[in-house]
């Protein structure tokens, strides 16, 4: 998709098929809207004055030109109270009103949003570029009739008046966007195909093409440098796991540490020996929605390219019941030498995590962050809406929830208490791989510390986050999310700058 600013004196000018004018929930008439009123005969004005559009956002009503105007439809799209109105929702609206375009098959559309000072800016263009780029994403590689059906290919932003700063704000969210999707078609590929042999090849792939420096450890090389955690979650998949190691080097030689960005990456998720109910297991397909985040803010980098050297470790295996598989009572030994009891074959994810965190400390990455649909108890404490944010460094907390705050993905603090270590107590090893039934989200991010040294570092529980359950303004119901792609990659672009 083409996305341009376009600069004219009032949005009628414009050639697009589809005009979309935004409007404040409760406020006055936009120069905008007085302009398209005065080709349409004061209709806008009227469905404003019978309530039928309120400004909402989430609202877009549609009038058809006939032939008044070189465009054919008009939409009339909320945008909130004009107190409350953020990049977020801009955001919002703007996928509300994509969606609206795609389902009525336009090939081009004009956005009215930036018809005021403070909304022409670039986090304003970033907002909206990335809404409707968002609201675009279709996973359709495997339906039938969908494959070739027409796409909304070019969007302007009209009435602009400041052209160079919406250029540069849909360049970043163009960018921002496209890892983004890059990382919900990994997440939304069937298991069978992607494997982790097969992540380990896309992530080599897009990694070759932004030039960044690979490596895929393969089990031998694994069992070599002690990862046994790792390849005790694999053992009972024929699909065998890997480790991928994606350097990107934006200031070789440079003073700073290397940002570390880790990733779960658990192709399928049956639970192994510990074996999960049927209802919604097809949903674990997204396990490896931490590493697809991962790999969707280096794709983000990679094409902005941030003065800041960054390593992405990405742990990936499939946990699957056989007679080869890890049982529960096993024990095993990570990395960093630490022994852990395995009660239950279903906590895999640290314990792939637990290798991943230990070779970060090993590279002496920092920060290191790792992402990962860690535990439902997550979802059941923050609901649908919050990734949990865990950190053992008060900056890197801040840091985060800065970055978010720009995104629009949410994170929500929670504590990381060293009393809850001894739910972790083991009778016949360092530590148990669970903590029991109350906290589950903080006790599984205790668990990850242990492999994190005295390393700054954050976990972000994406499991509540990483599926979409229900569609959103951009986001799509039994689709993945790709958050917090925006997040990490806005985190290292602000790294970059400090
Ligand atoms: N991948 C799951 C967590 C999950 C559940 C993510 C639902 C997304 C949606 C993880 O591997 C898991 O099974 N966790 C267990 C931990 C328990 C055995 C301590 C859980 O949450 O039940
Ligand atoms: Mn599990
Ligand atoms: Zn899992």
């Amino acid at each position: 998709m083409r996305i341009f600013a376009e600069d004219m004196e009032s949005i009628t000018e414009s050639r697009a098929e589809a005009l979309l004018v935004g409007i404040f929930e409760g406020d006055d008439i936009s120069p905008d809207e007085k302009a398209l009123d005065a080709s349409l005969g004061g209709v806008v004005a009227g469905m404003r004055d019978r309530k039928e559009v309120k400004g909402k956002v989430g609202e877009v009503a549609s009038i058809h030109a006939l032939g008044r105007l070189p465009a054919l439809r008009v939409y009339v799209v909320g945008l909130g109270k004009r107190a409350d109105f953020t990049p977020e929702a801009a955001r919002r609206a703007a996928g509300v009103a994509t969606k609206a375009l795609l389902k009525a098959n336009y090939a081009s559309a004009a956005f009215a949003f930036f018809g005021e000072a403070s909304h022409a800016g670039a986090d304003f263009a970033r907002a909206v570029t990335e809404g409707v780029l968002l609201a675009s994403y279709r996973f359709d590689r495997y339906l039938s009739e969908e494959r070739d059906a027409p796409r909304l290919a070019e969007v302007s932003f009209t009435r602009s008046g400041n052209t160079a700063a919406l250029t540069e704000g849909s360049t970043l969210g163009e960018a921002m966007a496209a890892g983004t999707n890059f990382a919900r078609d990994l997440a939304n590929e069937p298991p069978s195909t992607l494997t982790p042999a097969e992540l380990a090849e896309r992530a080599r792939a897009m990694g070759v093409s932004f030039a960044m420096k690979v490596e895929i450890f393969e089990p031998d090389e694994l069992l070599r440098r002690g990862m046994g955690a790792l390849l005790a979650v694999g053992r009972g998949s024929v699909n065998p796991p890997r480790l991928v190691v994606l350097r990107y080097e934006g200031d070789p030689g440079g003073a700073k540490p290397t940002l570390g960005l880790v990733g779960k990456g658990i192709t399928f998720d049956t639970g192994g020996i510990s074996l999960k109910p049927g209802q919604d297991m097809h949903t674990m397909k997204t396990d490896m929605g931490g590493a697809a985040a991962m790999l969707g803010a280096m794709h983000v980098i990679g094409a902005l390219r941030p003065r800041l050297n960054i390593t992405a470790l990405i742990a990936t295996a499939e946990n699957m019941p056989d007679g080869n598989a890890f049982r529960p009572g096993d024990i095993l030994r990570a990395m960093n030498g630490k022994t852990i009891e395995i009660q239950n074959t279903d906590a895999e994810g640290r314990l792939v995590l637990a290798d991943a965190l230990s070779y970060a400390v090993e590279l002496g990455l920092a920060p290191i962050v790792d992402a990962a649909t860690l535990t439902g108890a997550c979802s059941v404490a923050l609901g649908p809406f919050y990734s949990g944010l865990f950190s053992s460094d008060d900056a890197v907390r801040d840091q985060l929830l800065a970055a978010a705050r720009v995104t629009g993905e949410r994170l929500w603090p929670m504590p990381l208490d060293p009393d809850f270590r001894e739910l972790l107590d083991s009778s016949c090893a360092d530590l148990r791989n669970i903590g029991g039934r109350e906290g589950g989200a903080i006790t599984a991010a205790m668990f990850l510390k242990e492999f994190t040294s005295s390393q700054p570092w954050a976990h972000l529980d994406i499991a509540p986050t990483a599926f979409a359950d229900s569609a959103s303004a951009y986001y799509d119901k039994g689709l993945a999310t790709g958050h917090p792609v925006r997040t990490l990659a806005q985190l290292a672009l602000d790294l970059a700058e400090a």
